[in-house]
């Protein structure tokens, strides 16, 4: 028995009826109107789930209004400071921070698993050289459950275990072919003296023409880049992954659901889309007059890389970003970066204007990361791809907590339904 209640009253004599309160260990509280139906024959009505928690999570906490993130009770500042990716992954997937020994035997298994099967690269071929990075990911990544049914077990421990270890393992090969398909260079195999993150980098940016030498500023911004994308509660792609997951769909198969939803330009699609907007404002003295477009509703013009249905304060990765910036472009002897300075400058002036003001709208994830990535040398389309590889270790994670869950159960939403009511038939030669 839940120790608190809230009672729905009917303004029409109907008996009220109880529903239990449950709390988390941080957050909101939750009414469980499972029972709603069978008591009242009535539905919930929440589109864009504005107040619906779908599941209960141990993984990932989000104060939005303070602009609080940590992954398993670790504020996501400490993580990025000291943590290597893998080590966020472990955490992130097992619930403990590794100790020596366990991070060395995970890092061992990733590493021992970042080969492609050679039959999937020939996949890369059925793809026109100008596609859309996320749609190769897309197929290439659902293509993965035709090569690994060894894993696709859902049902066996052991067997989700190394689905897991084969996605977190794999997605950086994947995204790296992806790129070397666009540009026409050959496919670079994996190198196991290299760390999961500089690996990336070489895969991405190496050539059997020369050798490659990781850098140590970039090697951090992107192990960084990657840990504050790693994962963040119940998103929209993340939600996709579970509802996906909630038919007994195999691994390969969600994590591909979650690539598709994370493209889109409201999601993680947003990083690329923020690049194509600070280069059609194009100028610091444009940006007043970009600005009151986007007020106008009817222009369908966004702020893109701004705004959060969770955060109503700063995302304190963008923070992380902004500060990530510059330290790439000083790296680089880029401080004096056209689109650094103008994505400051439009911050800025978004920040003090009432529009933004009123609405709590403030920078999110996406808004400086594009910037880090163009320092980077990763071209604009790519975006999105990486943080999809950044994400699988969140999905995975996801998919594995809802399957473990005893309150999961297919995701099956109902409707208020709005079409026609029942009518008679109506013949071809009487059709009006
Ligand atoms: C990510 O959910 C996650 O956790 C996602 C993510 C993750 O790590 O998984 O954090 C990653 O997806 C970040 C978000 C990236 N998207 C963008 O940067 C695109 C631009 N942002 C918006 O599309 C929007 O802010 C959303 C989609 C992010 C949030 O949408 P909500 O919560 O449904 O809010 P809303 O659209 O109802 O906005 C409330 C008001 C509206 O105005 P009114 O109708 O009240 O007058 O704010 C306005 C909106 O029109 N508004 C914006 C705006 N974002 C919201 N106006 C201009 N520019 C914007 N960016």
């Amino acid at each position: 028995m839940a120790e608190k209640l809230a009672t729905l009253s009917f303004h029409d004599g109907k008996p009220s009826v109880d529903f239990p309160i449950y709390s988390g260990n941080e957050g909101p509280d939750v009414i469980d109107v499972r029972a709603l139906y069978g008591k009242t024959g009535l539905f919930t009505y929440d589109p864009g789930f504005m107040s619906t928690a779908s599941c209960r999570s141990s993984i990932t906490y989000i104060d939005g209004d303070v602009g609080i993130l940590q992954y398993r009770g670790y504020p996501i500042e400490n993580l990025v400071e000291t943590c290597s990716f893998l080590e966020v992954a472990y955490l992130i997937l097992f619930g403990e921070l590794p100790k020596k020994d366990q991070l060395d035997t995970f890092v061992d298994t990733i590493t021992h698993h970042t080969m492609v099967h050679e039959q999937l690269s020939r996949f890369y071929n059925g793809f026109r050289r100008d596609a859309h990075p996320m749609a190769v990911m897309c197929g290439v990544v659902g293509a993965l459950s035709a090569f690994y049914h060894d894993s696709i077990d859902i049902n066996d421990a052991r067997s989700r275990e190394i689905s897991a270890y084969r996605l977190i393992a794999k997605l950086p090969t994947i995204t790296a072919m992806t790129y070397k398909y666009t540009t026409g260079q050959p496919f670079m195999y994996p190198r196991n003296n290299l760390s999961y993150v500089e690996n990336f980098l070489y895969m991405t940016f190496g050539t059997p023409c020369e050798d490659w030498k990781p850098n140590p500023v970039l090697t951090r911004a992107m192990e960084r880049i990657l840990i504050l994308h790693a994962d963040h509660e119940q998103n929209a792609s993340t939600s996709t992954v579970r509802l996906a997951g909630s038919t007994g769909a195999n691994p390969f198969a969600c994590i591909s659901a979650g690539i598709a939803a994370l493209w889109g330009p409201a999601h993680g699609g947003a990083n690329e889309a923020v690049l194509k907007m600070l280069d059609y404002i194009g100028d610091v003295k444009n940006i007043p007059q970009f600005l009151e477009r986007v007020k106008v509703k009817e222009d369908h013009t966004m702020l893109m890389g701004f705004g959060h249905r969770v955060y109503k304060n700063y995302d304190p990765r963008a923070r992380i970003i902004q500060k990530t910036c510059h330290e790439v472009l000083e790296a680089l002897d880029l401080k004096d970066d056209k689109l650094f300075k103008l994505a400051m400058a439009l911050e800025k002036i978004a920040l003090e204007d009432d529009y933004f003001i009123k609405r709590k709208l403030y920078p999110n994830v996406d808004f400086y990361s594009g910037i880090v990535y163009k320092a980077l040398g990763i071209p604009v389309p790519m975006f999105t791809a990486i943080f999809a590889l950044a994400r699988t270790v969140g999905w995975i994670a996801q998919w594995n907590e809802m399957l473990g869950d005893a309150d999961a159960k297919i995701g099956r939403p109902r409707q208020l339904f709005t079409g026609a009511a029942r009518r008679d038939f109506v013949p071809m030669g009487q059709r009006k």
